[in-house]
């Protein structure tokens, strides 16, 4: 395996129907032949921020964080499946991310994002762009929007609408291309 790419997934609602579009890129990824965590926020369950990773003394962090770190150390690129909620986004996705810091130094993250109409979650995309570049893994170029999540994947994770194939290709391209561009540098040196 090549590189590894976690993707986080935000929601934890009983309801959701985000986690086709985590799966499907999970797919897609696996396709390219690399490394992939399916990161979903129901199986980590952490707490509400209390403190973070970097705050616990080693090997004091709860399970769970411990795994996650151990996770995101070994990344090279994040990318993140984000639903809209009131123009914002998931609570659960802003918690797991709240929670790391130095693991994602230098390393890129892509931001895929979907709702239930028409408009894909970009307003919670240009959100969430602003709150990765401050946590040091700047967001790519190109932004995967998936609109009416309910109905856009059959039930074989295959898209309804042809150009979904085509769009996720092109950003896996972008991202996968950012991925072994920062891999190849942080191997030379890192800022700091
Ligand atoms: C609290 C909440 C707020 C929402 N706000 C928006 C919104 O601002 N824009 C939008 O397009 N959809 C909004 N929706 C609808 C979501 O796009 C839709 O429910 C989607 O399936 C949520 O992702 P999830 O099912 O993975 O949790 C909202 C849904 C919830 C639960």
């Amino acid at each position: 395996m090549k590189h590894t790419i976690s993707i986080i997934y935000g929601s934890v609602r009983t309801e959701r129907q985000g986690i086709v579009a985590a799966k499907y890129l999970e797919k897609k990824v696996k396709e390219r032949g690399l490394k992939t965590y399916l990161i979903d926020p129901l199986e980590y369950n952490l707490p509400f921020l209390d403190k973070m990773y970097k705050e616990y003394e080693k090997g004091e962090a709860p399970a769970q964080m411990e795994q996650l770190a151990t996770i995101f150390n070994q990344t090279d690129g994040f990318l993140i499946v984000s639903g809209e909620y009131n123009h914002s986004i998931p609570p659960a996705l802003k918690n797991i991310l709240d929670h790391f810091q130095s693991e994602y130094l230098f390393k890129p993250s892509a931001i895929a994002c979907y709702s239930a109409g028409i408009f894909g979650g970009v307003r919670a995309a240009v959100h969430l762009r602003a709150i990765l570049g401050e946590l040091g893994m700047p967001s790519i170029s190109s932004m995967l929007p998936f609109i009416t999540i309910g109905e856009l994947f059959n039930d074989d994770l295959v898209p309804k609408n042809d150009i979904v194939e085509k769009s996720t290709a092109r950003f896996l391209d972008e991202f996968v291309w950012y991925v072994e561009a920062l891999k190849n540098q942080r191997e030379k040196v890192v800022p700091f």
